[in-house]
């Protein structure tokens, strides 16, 4: 063992919500047909969160949760979580804060990435810098969006395309040479307007002509982004592979972004490796941005299809415009080795503590106003105005 710091992944966790909506439900309330969908894009049915309990940061715990329990990581070991998303439960605060309040995560930092649909590699290789610089020691990263939720359901063009879902990995300092090796990160904001939520911005703030005018739902160059995806994405397979020292021939898998068929049979194509290389979970979730290669991951390790020492390569496209690419040797071994089930009730009575430490801070914070009221306003007598300021300063520790 040498003091060399490398970033292995160690856990993996994954959500969708339950409702299954297919082609055919689709073809029932708009000008469309399932030969056309899954000719196109290879879809054939996606999940959708089905009412207000439902939301990325839900999904976002739930898929999170499912990591630290594969890695049998307590929360409190993790020193960063960091959540990409273009659905994010709110502008501020952000849903990664959200998510470590209710992992229990009280030692980590978390913060929000944003970079469409390549957001979870831009988050693998934040992290992957944080582990292998000693800034963090453990980080959760997360991929999770509710996409149905700013899709515009009589849009043809686009509502077929989307779904909502997430995806989780733990990244965990290892001394051994192994995990995330490199990584490519690009952009060209020039094609920004080519996909874009235009309104609910600086830029746009909600109003009633925005919301009249439908500007909150997602706007797409469906021709211009696939001509871009199809460019972009064996392009960064390549300059990561070549980072890592490897050669394309060396990949055991490659996890592309689940967007459409098309692009990566295209993608296929253009690399010159054999189609079986690729894994595509898409004909069930459709595009989940920055969820769908957490998930196609976990799905692809379910699957066996990963073994310790395959060399992977992870690459994701989109709005931005952004690509992104890691490199992977992965090296855990496979299957994983099962849970002790005491393990498992223990890791479920530290989530339910945790919801309910958050749930005794944020009365308390309550009951404090409403019996104290700002700091500096007479009313309360000097010992009980001290003693709830203790309180409140120990609450926020
Ligand atoms: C969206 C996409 C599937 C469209 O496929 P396409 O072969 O380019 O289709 P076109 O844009 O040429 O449209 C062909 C026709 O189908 C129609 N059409 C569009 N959506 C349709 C639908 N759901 N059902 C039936 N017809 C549809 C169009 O209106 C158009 O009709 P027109 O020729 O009469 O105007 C494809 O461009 C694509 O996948 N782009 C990339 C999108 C993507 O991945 N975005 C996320 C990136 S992270």
């Amino acid at each position: 063992m040498n003091g060399e710091r490398f970033a292995q992944i160690t856990g993996w966790g994954m959500c969708v919500p339950e409702r299954v909506l297919t082609n055919a439900d689709l073809a029932k309330v708009m000008d469309t047909t399932d030969e056309w969908i899954t000719s196109r894009t290879g879809i054939r049915e996606r999940r959708v969160v089905s009412d207000a309990k439902e939301s990325t940061v839900t999904l976002a715990i739930r898929a999170g949760r499912e990591a630290l329990l594969t890695a049998a990581l307590p929360p409190v070991e993790l020193d960063l979580v960091i959540v990409a998303t273009a659905t994010p439960e709110y502008i501020f605060p952000s849903t990664a804060c959200l998510v470590q309040d209710a992992l229990g995560a009280v030692n980590a930092g978390a913060y929000d990435l944003s970079a469409g649909c390549s957001g979870f590699i831009y988050a693998l290789s934040a992290a992957a810098d944080a582990v292998r610089s000693g800034s963090a020691d453990h980080v959760l990263v997360i991929g999770a969006e509710t996409l149905s939720r700013i899709t515009d359901w009589t849009d043809r063009n686009t509502c077929v395309l989307f779904g909502d879902g997430a995806g989780a990995l733990i990244v965990s300092v290892r001394h051994e040479r192994c995990g995330i090796l490199a990584s490519v990160l690009g952009s060209d904001g020039s094609g920004g307007e080519l996909l874009i939520l235009p309104a609910g911005g600086s830029h746009a703030p909600a109003s009633h002509e925005t919301v009249s005018a439908g500007e909150h739902f997602i706007k797409m160059n469906g021709r211009e982004v696939f001509r871009f995806a199809t460019t972009v994405m064996p392009r960064a397979a390549e300059s990561v592979v070549r980072k890592a020292g490897w050669h394309l021939d060396d990949l055991k898998l490659i996890i592309p972004h689940q967007a459409n068929t098309r692009i990566i049979e295209s993608a296929v194509k253009r690399l010159s490796l054999p189609p079986e290389r690729f894994f595509i979970n898409l004909e069930r979730y459709g595009n989940t941005s920055s969820a769908s290669i957490p998930i196609a991951l976990c799905e692809a390790i379910d699957e066996g299809r990963i073994s310790s020492g395959d060399k992977l390569a992870l690459v994701g496209f989109g709005a931005g415009l952004t690509w992104a690419a890691v490199a992977i040797e992965w090296g855990v071994p496979l299957p994983a080795r099962p849970q002790p089930w005491y393990r498992r009730v223990f890791a479920h009575v530290f989530f339910f503590l945790a919801g309910l430490r958050s749930t005794a801070r944020r009365s308390a914070r309550r009951l404090y106003h409403v019996v104290a009221g700002p700091v500096g306003r007479p009313g309360l007598s000097g010992r009980i105005r001290k003693a709830a300021d203790r309180l409140q300063a120990w609450l926020r520790r």
